[in-house]
């Protein structure tokens, strides 16, 4: 029996110069000492020795059992120091490697534009005013003097939902809105999207965004219209900025006017930019047409009112020198990092 306890701690001995993982080391422990180990199995055969052997096999498997307990336990230290260092050495982070460039979002051009134009509204009193981009017809012609059959029905290539329904092509709507439901003094200005049936080339596209203004309010003249879009022009081109009017002809305005700022690029002697005219035109505007003003029921005797609406697109490309409008529905990051 002596010489079986010896080649269990021989044999045990071994293995464990040669484990390398603490599964291996727990598997050993198991076979050895274990409930059902072989060091434990011989002592279960003690029994059957003689009185006088029995004490000394008795302790010199103890001796065994704490000796390989204490190797166990002392190898189990290594392994676990070595895998500390191991893991160490694994996650080691190089705080001096370059880091990685995360790309930054950018305003679109158009919202750069647009802010500012809002901006500059607000810093004069107006506040901001939205409607809805599917719109009844009766808002965005009917209730603005252009009823069925009129002439500038046409000239605006509406996109129809139904008889009654359209995809607003201008956002002169948004005034008509807010005047039934507000009183005067009326001062907003509506910037949204609006629609046309329009074919796709560097000028035209069938969506494109407009920002309408309206001021209503007692005694409003053109006078107040001219100097409201002539600070306009000078905070939005510069203090050189000059507006000019030309007389055109709005249903929804009367008198109504074109409206042209002296050219920012070469300051009106004629360039590039503005073929050669000295002048650009920036927008349409108008006092509101009396009858416009009685569909809301606002009594034209008592109020007066001016309105402007201007494309967006155009104003934006002209400033940032950009020839084709397309560039700014096609989402293309080489375009629109450059603002
Ligand atoms: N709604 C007109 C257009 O789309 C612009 C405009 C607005 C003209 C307000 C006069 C007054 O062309």
């Amino acid at each position: 029996m002596k010489e079986q306890l010896n080649a269990i701690k021989l044999n045990a001995e071994q293995e464990l110069n040669h484990i390398s993982s603490i599964q291996a080391l727990e598997n050993v422990r198991v076979k050895y000492l274990g409930k059902k180990g072989e060091l434990t199995s011989v002592l279960r055969g003690m029994g059957s020795l003689s009185p006088e052997e029995r004490p000394v096999i008795g302790q010199l498997a103890n001796q065994i059992r704490s000796y390989l307990e204490e190797k166990i336990e002392n190898a189990k230290e290594v392994l676990l120091k070595k895998e500390k260092q191991e893991k160490l050495q694994r996650e080691v982070i190089d705080v001096t490697m370059p880091g990685k460039r995360r790309y930054l979002g950018k305003k679109h051009p158009l919202s750069i534009v647009l802010d500012e134009i809002k901006e500059i509204f607000i810093g004069m009193g107006f506040e901001i005013a939205e409607g809805p981009e599917v719109e009844l017809d009766y808002y965005n012609f009917e209730a603005l003097n252009i009823p069925k059959n009129h002439p500038a029905r046409d000239a605006q290539d509406t996109f129809y939902v139904n008889e009654n329904i359209v995809l607003r092509t201008q956002t002169s709507p948004v005034q008509i809105r807010v005047m039934e439901k507000q009183k005067p003094p009326i001062r907003v200005i509506s910037p949204g999207r609006v629609y046309r049936s329009d074919a796709v080339d560097a000028t035209h596209s069938p969506v494109f965004h407009q920002v309408e203004g309206l001021v209503v309010d007692k005694n409003v003249t053109m006078g107040d219209l001219k100097g409201t879009l002539e600070a306009f022009a000078k905070r939005l081109y510069g203090e050189e900025a000059k507006v000019r009017f030309r007389p055109h002809h709005f249903p929804f305005t009367e008198p109504s006017a074109e409206v042209d700022v002296s050219c920012f690029v070469c300051g009106g002697s004629g360039c590039r930019v503005c073929k050669g005219e000295g002048w650009i035109e920036i927008l349409g505007a108008g006092m509101v047409h009396p009858k416009v003003l009685k569909n809301c029921s606002i009594d034209p005797e008592e109020y007066s009112g001016f309105a402007f609406g201007m494309g967006l697109e155009r104003i934006v490309m002209r400033r940032f020198n950009i020839d084709d409008l397309r560039l700014f529905f096609e989402n293309d990051m080489r375009f629109l990092g450059q603002f």
